[in-house]
């Protein structure tokens, strides 16, 4: 598949809870087999707009396709090329992981599931735990089995809502790899996060919600250039270093332990951008 044909895309979506709007005035695009980074805090609508992009709910205005099928109208065509693993695990417990996976795999009628369910155990590191009650596993491993269950459909396109919230920094990053290479073999993965840091690491676009509007939007270096300098914390070996560094900077013999960047908070981000969008509005 051309990596740059549309396959996401969303126009002026708006949705409100009775008279609670949560989203105001969403569009945006998603080339085939790239990675969006919706990046928002609670309640920025986040979950919102992955229910209404996997059909599970209906926008109240402006519209949202998948491969240029409509998410309303033509929903049958769309669950067929995509996949959600939401942000709640959709795992049973009682049953063990291989037999979460194998039911997947017979209800989609997967031609020999009981050897593609243990492929996919041993490629999600599951294999030890695979006889096991699910209530029985980590955060990480039932999200590694939440995701397994959804890409047990080959879907073109993967919606993944905070996959890595609540996962250790090893198996962080290893999710991150995982969705790099999912999109280097064709997938389009839209996935949501509250980290900054991932967002930027992870994806080719990023859209910044608050609020139910999409503040600024583009690649992680354009983001960049936009948010705010991200200054560096050095660590130094005592206090006494730390003491003559705060005196004199410039002088000899000052031990640096290790150095670290020092990321703008989320805050951070949308104070600037919200700054410059009233800014903005001043001078028109
Ligand atoms: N079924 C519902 N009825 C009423 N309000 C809702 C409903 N679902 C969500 N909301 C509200 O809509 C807003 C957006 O919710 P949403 O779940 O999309 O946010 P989110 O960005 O996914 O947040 P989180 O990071 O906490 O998952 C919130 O204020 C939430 O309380
Ligand atoms: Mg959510």
């Amino acid at each position: 598949m051309p990596k740059q044909h549309v396959s996401i895309s969303v126009t002026e979506l708006k949705k409100s809870y009775k008279n609670k709007e949560v989203l105001k005035n969403v569009s945006f695009s998603v080339p085939g087999g790239t990675i969006y980074a919706l990046l928002g805090t609670n309640g920025a609508g986040k979950t919102t707009i992955v229910k209404i992009l996997s059909t599970l709910l209906k926008p109240d205005g402006g519209s949202a396709s998948i491969h240029g099928f409509d998410v309303v109208s033509q929903e049958r065509e769309v669950r067929k090329l995509i996949s959600l693993t939401g942000q709640f695990t959709a795992v049973d417990d009682v049953l063990t992981g291989r037999e979460n996976l194998h039911l997947i795999g017979q209800l989609i009628r997967l031609p020999d599931v009981k050897r593609k369910t243990g492929e996919w155990l041993s490629f999600f590191d599951l294999e030890d735990a695979a006889d096991r009650k699910v209530s029985t596993y980590s955060g990480g491993m039932r999200r590694r089995l939440d995701i397994a269950m959804s890409l047990m459909v080959h879907p073109q396109v993967l919606f993944l809502d905070e996959p890595t919230t609540g996962l250790d920094p090893q198996n962080r990053i290893a999710m991150w790899d995982f969705v790099k290479n999912l999109a280097k073999n064709g997938t389009t993965v839209f996935l949501t996060t509250q980290y900054l840091e991932e967002a930027e690491s992870l994806a080719d676009n990023v859209g910044i919600l608050h609020k139910g509007e999409i503040l600024a939007e583009g690649t992680p270096q354009y983001l960049k250039e936009i948010l705010p300098k991200r200054g560096a914390r050095l660590h130094f070996q005592n206090e006494e270093n730390a003491a003559k560094a705060m005196e004199l900077l410039s002088e000899h013999g000052i031990l640096v332990d290790g150095m670290e960047p020092n990321l703008p908070s989320l805050e951070d981000v949308f104070l600037t951008l919200i700054d410059g969008n009233e800014e903005d509005n001043r001078h028109v």
